[in-house]
């Protein structure tokens, strides 16, 4: 193993533990409220997107209510936007006027939510945007993503990207010293040459390892949310990240380096189809789907982070609070089957989905099925079986319409398959000899 992988290995203990956590992306694009990529989508100017930073005043904003919602729903740790790609910071940078201490909401955001995270028990992480659709000396004409990249008037002869590379490190420098101990840096995103060297990105680590050593940090240095860079090759660069960031979706396999070995990933995924507050968009997944979506990451070595999209007035939308309170609900009675689970090295059943630790391998069963429910394990290798959720005895059995079928275990739920105790996911907890 070499010294990359041995020192993230030894960083993402506490976050492979942690299994679950909260994404928080929020700013100025929640008056819009049309997605934090309105900017870009709408190709709105500086000039045409100031009154909303004349304007943010968010006067319901109590991160302690954030943090308690994220509590109650069994999430671990939680990652908020210091900074997005429309440049405005929350937090009271020195290097810009483009902060929130600016605006009439007169607040140091970041410091506000890392204070009320922390006091819940939650680690603490931000997220910081390599973009900068603000700043004058990132690119603009041409750009891919730049609000103005199709307007020749927004050429870039005069701007001065290493001047850019100075703010942005210089940023990023004030968060590492000026707000105390941090979990997590995820920065987002690189995109065609706009990666690794380009942002100074060995400087950059070399600063983040220098000032704040645990800190884990995301992959996107190198990648977006569709490619992982190099953490997934045997040659991982030193800016390689942490942790892979698959986005909106569930690597079919999990994510393993090219030899095999399990590498540390966290699926990130919103509650609806936008990060940022979007008014309009009411598709939001069932407390089932999330329940489900984190068994999948857990039994694939992976993590869950899970995103809401506080609106203008500071609040997280009642849709959001009201799914996360259920899961919440279930993660209270099922949680020992995600935190500090992993992979189980069984196929995956029919009937749902298996996670593991130690000695104790959790039966997540989310299919109802007619007859008994198959375990592909000798009735030997099993001491007990209980229900989870309240430690109901349970047993393993062989049906006579079975007995064709050796060498495996089933088991019911006292003498019937269904309904199923949790339509979300009944969890059978197997103790293994
Ligand atoms: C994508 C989006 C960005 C969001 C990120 C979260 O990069 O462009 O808006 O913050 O995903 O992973």
């Amino acid at each position: 193993m070499n010294d990359i992988v041995k020192a993230r290995t030894e960083r993402t203990k506490w976050f492979l533990d942690a299994r679950f956590g909260m994404f928080i992306h929020w700013g100025l694009y929640a008056i819009p409220a049309r997605g934090e990529w309105v900017r870009s989508i709408e190709r709105i100017s500086n000039e045409d997107y100031e009154p909303y930073f004349e304007e943010f005043n968010p006067t319901r904003y109590n991160p302690r209510e954030w943090a308690r919602l994220a509590k109650e729903a069994g999430m671990q740790y939680a990652v908020l936007t210091a900074k997005h790609h429309d440049g405005f910071c929350l937090f009271d940078s020195a290097l810009t006027d483009y902060k929130a201490t600016n605006t009439p909401a007169g607040r140091d955001l970041v410091r506000e939510f890392l204070d009320a995270f922390r006091a819940e028990g939650l680690k603490v992480g931000l997220y910081y945007s390599l973009l900068d659709w603000h700043h004058p000396d990132y690119p603009h004409y041409g750009d891919q993503n730049h609000p103005m990249r199709d307007n020749p008037a927004c050429g870039n002869e005069h701007r001065d990207f290493n001047r850019y590379l100075e703010y942005m490190h210089g940023q990023v420098r004030e968060l590492l010293t000026g707000y105390g101990h941090l979990d997590i840096m995820w920065f987002d995103f690189s995109y065609g040459e706009m990666a690794g060297e380009k942002w100074r990105a060995t400087k950059l680590i070399q600063m983040v390892r220098e000032l704040q050593p645990w800190i884990i940090v995301d992959n996107r240095l190198e990648a977006g949310g569709e490619s992982y860079g190099s953490i997934v090759t045997d040659s991982p660069t030193f800016y390689s990240g942490d942790f892979a960031s698959p986005e909106q979706m569930i690597p079919p396999k999990g994510m393993t380096d090219v030899h095999g070995d399990p590498i540390p990933w966290e699926s990130c995924m919103t509650l609806n189809d936008h990060w940022g507050y979007c008014a309009a968009d009411r598709h939001y997944k069932t407390a089932r789907m999330v329940i489900r979506n984190l068994v999948e990451c857990v039994s694939k070595n992976g993590n869950l982070l899970l995103n809401v999209g506080p609106d203008a007035k500071g609040e997280i939308p009642e849709e959001s609070a009201a799914i996360l309170r259920e899961v919440g609900r279930w993660m209270r009675k099922n949680g020992e089957s995600v935190y500090g689970c992993g992979a189980s090295d069984l196929p995956k059943p029919d009937w749902g989905r298996f996670t593991r630790k130690g000695n104790k391998l959790y039966a997540h069963v989310m299919e109802e099925n007619v007859c008994a429910y198959l375990l592909d394990l000798k009735p030997g290798e099993v001491e007990k079986v209980r229900l989870l959720a309240n430690g109901a005895e349970m047993a393993l059995t062989q049906p006579w319409n079975t007995v064709s079928i050796k060498d495996k275990s089933f088991f019911t739920f006292w003498g019937q398959s269904f309904p199923l105790p949790d339509e979300n996911d009944t969890v059978v907890e197997l103790t293994l000899k």
